[in-house]
């Protein structure tokens, strides 16, 4: 089957926020104990930070995580993780049901962060508190010296400011799963006047409001206009979440899930925009899609999960070759809508539905959705062209009409090189991949073609297998301007 992409050099949908490629550890299952945290592994550092997970961390190249959390956030009382660790109180997690021994916590976070180099997003408790204790963890964290809780965080060996620029008010505060639930009044006020008090502090502080948890939440769109009614002045992004699921093996909806996102994504925009023109504001409101994954694979299992003991084995997908398609084709819905969806959290980083797994005292590893990821964090930092694609279509029930490639062309003006991912959501034929690119001067032939493929759309990489889906050089050097992508693959054409 033909497919044609013609792109034009003035044509843009704008500049890609590295932040798009960002993470999530939260503290749940083994995401933290057992993950990015573990004393006795022979890998770990002085510190008891894995460094076979941190070197896999660096290699992904997220600039941003966000923590701890999630549903985890909402019953979370940061004093507890902070100073000297043997004094530190257990708790009980009461979103997951797990111990929580509090030994990683603020200052090993933000060591770890440092280590990988990445940013922190820090998300307050909006759900057992509230104004008071946002506030002095701000100040624990970001104030130089000089006050009660700065001098606490020298005196707990953190000379510096944590200098923590980005901050989440609040977890899926809509959800009624979360400890702390609210209505949309409740938290639009909540919200509005954390975010004033914190900005008090430091008006240069960029805070993300909740919107809905999901698409399907009875709540949305209302809940969007309404907490935006209060804090549309106050706050800088609105979050939003979404976890996509194939229960039922169908591969064609499956594949064709990153039109919901779409959707959803513009239909937030709208809300956001409708509110801009109710309160005639200058201001723009951006979009901070701070948890999304496929995640399905584990909820079963879950359900089977001992409560109270520390880092259960909670919501570890083993992602298989056909997740990997649908998180590449999810890629390029967030990279389509890159002029307003300026962060993104991959939910989430190590074993917790995550791209990179360990054994606890064993090896760590890369899952099939970590390739989709990798490439798109490294060759998708650029400008995002708005192409005119001409391919084959078909019906699907639950998104409508889906084309059968799934295009976004990113242009790099440093270096001229316009860069390619392809998803064939074809299952039989393959795509004659043909790109006009007559809106550029000058010429571009095609030097790189990597592919994620796979004869079997289950296939799983895993501590004994962990190089069973990875990608293939398909070939090197100039190969012409015309190339075939093979049903049901992943693709990264590079062309200069
Ligand atoms: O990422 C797992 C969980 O999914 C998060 O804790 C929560 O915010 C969402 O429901």
């Amino acid at each position: 089957m033909k497919c044609t992409i013609h792109a034009a050099r003035q044509f843009t949908r704008g500049t890609v926020d590295p932040r798009l490629f960002g993470s999530f550890v939260e503290q749940l299952g083994r995401a933290v104990y057992g993950g990015v945290y573990e004393v006795d592994h022979p890998a770990s550092d002085e510190e008891g930070l894995r460094t076979d997970v941190m070197n896999l961390v660096r290699e992904l190249d997220v600039p941003v995580v966000r923590f701890p959390g999630g549903n985890y956030v909402s019953n979370f009382n940061w004093e507890d993780s902070i100073g000297p660790k043997e004094s530190r109180p257990t708790r009980l997690d009461l979103a997951w049901k797990a111990l929580d021994p509090n030994q990683f916590g603020l200052q090993e976070f933000m060591h770890w962060a440092r280590k990988v180099g990445t940013e922190p997003m820090m998300v307050f408790n909006l759900g057992t508190r509230g104004l008071a204790e946002a506030r002095e963890l701000v100040e624990y964290c970001n104030h130089p010296g000089g006050s009660y809780l700065s001098d606490l965080r020298k005196q707990h060996g953190s000379p510096e400011p944590f200098a923590i620029k980005l901050w989440g008010l609040g977890n899926e505060m809509d959800g009624p799963w979360q400890v702390g639930h609210k209505t949309a009044e409740e938290y639009g006020r909540l919200a509005c006047e954390v975010a004033k008090a914190v900005k008090l502090f430091d008006p240069s502080l960029e805070l993300v409001a909740c919107g809905s948890s999901n698409v399907f939440m009875p709540t949305f769109p209302q809940w969007e206009e309404t907490v935006l009614d209060h804090a549309y002045e106050v706050v800088d992004y609105l979050s939003l979440h979404m976890y996509f699921r194939n229960e039922e093996k169908d591969i064609a909806t499956f594949l064709a899930c990153s039109a919901g996102m779409d959707s959803f994504i513009e239909t937030v925009v709208h809300v956001c925009d409708y509110v801009k023109a109710k309160k005639r504001s200058k201001k723009t409101m951006y979009l901070c899609f701070d948890e999304w994954n496929v995640w399905f694979h584990s909820l079963q299992k879950d359900k089977e999960q001992k409560p109270w003991i520390v880092g259960p084995s909670l919501l570890e997908d083993v992602y298989t070759f056909e997740d990997a398609l649908v998180v590449g084709c999810l890629l390029n819905s967030l990279l389509r809508h890159c002029d307003r969806v300026k962060i993104a959290c991959l939910a989430q980083l190590v074993n917790t539905i995550a791209p990179i797994m360990t054994e606890t005292g064993g090896p760590a590893w890369r899952q099939t959705i970590y390739w989709p990821f990798y490439y798109a964090s490294k060759y998708g930092r650029g400008e995002v062209l708005d192409c005119r694609v001409e391919v084959g279509s078909y019906e699907n029930a639950q998104y409508g009409t889906i084309p059968y490639a799934d295009t976004l062309l990113v242009h790099h003006p440093d270096t001229g090189e316009i860069d390619m991912f392809v998803v064939n959501r074809h299952q039989r034929q393959a795509l004659a991949i043909e790109l006009d690119l007559s809106g550029f001067s000058g010429s571009y032939t095609l030097f790189e073609h990597i592919a994620l493929e796979h004869k079997d759309l289950y296939a799983v990489n895993d501590k004994l297998h962990p190089d069973e889906v990875v990608p293939k050089q398909i070939s090197h050097g100039d190969i012409g301007s015309v190339v075939e992508v093979a049903p049901l693959t992943w693709n990264l054409l590079r062309f200069h």
